[in-house]
């Protein structure tokens, strides 16, 4: 494997007094999926656990949806058992009404509201069919103000129509950062997949410090007749890119540079489980196309994305259900997880963090 544009050290950053990287004691600021966007008709709440917070979701009457933490700062009782008023929740003990920033706008006994009737509203976005929510309170519109950036996208369908086509959802008994670490894993490509592809890599950390691409591109072996057979459909080339976001999103861009077939695009949202387990919604993505024929292109893009995701989950799931990641020993074709390891300790833990590596980072 050759690098470009430098040869990292093959060892980790150690600067870091917590690192973010495999700790599940810390959850980076970023985009986590919270549920479907079908989960969440007009005016209707639902109660959510992600990254270790309770929180309740709402759909206002305005179709927007809203999140905030779950519990009522009256007396604690979980919203998500009230109702929707308009584009408030009222709480379903004493009714007291909340906006989507977690400020209390009506208590029905009195007409004064105590300074101190307030709840953590967040950052809510809905995107490729799901509700995405960011661990930073909202403090003012619009409604992501406090996230840095919108959930990720990939460049080549910014601003086009997409459908996007999501998949069972599936579980690893390890933290997300080391499921993430497959798609740029080069030596299980071929010790695993059986894919001799001398890789080039290629990366990019964007200004933001939040999402890293990492390219590989190789030219296709032709030592056995599966390879030779992939050569003369596809072409001499291959490559494949992996965004990460957050630490907590994978999109995968794969079939680059091969002849006949389009980029095939699938997103991994990640998200910690209470149990030290990873939930994976796998996420197919493809521009809309006008027409029947469109339609079927488009379709028929989804379900070749899958059957490529198909053929190679399978193996890679022994290796995430039994492993204890420890990279005492890593050799130069291991330079993309050194690239990634640091570029997720480099992120920012969120207020969702446990408060004791939350105190040593900050500091
Ligand atoms: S507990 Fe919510 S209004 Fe009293
Ligand atoms: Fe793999």
């Amino acid at each position: 494997m050759t690098l470009s544009p430098s040869r990292p050290s093959l060892v980790p950053d150690d600067d870091m007094t917590v690192p973010v990287f495999n700790n599940w004691n810390v959850v980076a600021a970023g985009w986590y999926l919270a549920c479907a966007s079908h989960e969440l008709k007009l005016r209707q709440t639902k109660s959510v656990r992600l990254c270790g917070q309770q929180l309740v979701i709402f759909r206002g009457a305005d179709g927007q949806v809203r999140s905030l933490h779950a519990y009522c700062p009256h007396m604690g009782t979980d919203l998500s058992i009230g109702r929707v008023d308009g584009n408030q929740i009222r709480c379903f003990f004493h009714h007291w009404a909340f906006d989507g920033e977690g400020t209390c706008r009506d208590i029905p006994c009195q007409s004064a509201i105590p300074t101190r009737a307030h709840t953590q509203g967040y950052a809510t976005e809905e995107k490729y069919g799901f509700v995405w929510v960011y661990p930073e309170a909202i403090r003012a519109t619009p409604r992501q103000a406090n996230a840095p950036e919108p959930v990720v996208e990939f460049d080549e369908l910014r601003g086009h129509d997409i459908v996007a086509l999501p998949d069972r959802p599936l579980e690893r008994a390890c933290h997300h950062h080391i499921c993430m670490m497959n798609g740029i894993d080069a030596q299980h490509l071929q010790t695993v997949h059986k894919l001799n592809i001398e890789m080039q890599l290629e990366m990019q950390e964007h200004d933001s410090g939040t999402v890293m691409d990492f390219t590989l591109r190789g030219e296709f072996p032709q030592t056995n007749r599966r390879e030779r057979l992939m050569r003369s459909v596809l072409g001499d080339r291959y490559a494949y890119t992996m965004r990460y976001a957050h630490g907590c999103l994978g999109l995968l861009t794969i079939m680059k540079e091969v002849k006949r077939i389009p980029n095939l695009h699938m997103i991994y949202a990640y998200t910690p489980l209470d149990n030290q387990r990873t939930r994976i919604q796998p996420i197919y993505i493809a521009r809309k196309r006008k027409g029947l024929l469109g339609h079927l292109i488009t379709y028929g893009l989804l379900y070749l994305t899958r059957a490529c995701y198909y053929f190679l989950r399978h193996e890679d799931g022994m290796i995430y259900d039994n492993i204890e990641f420890n990279p005492r020993t890593l050799l130069p074709i291991d330079a993309p997880i050194v690239h990634y390891m640091n570029y997720v300790n480099r992120l920012t833990p969120s207020g969702w963090s446990k408060p004791s590596s939350r105190t040593d980072q900050i500091d």
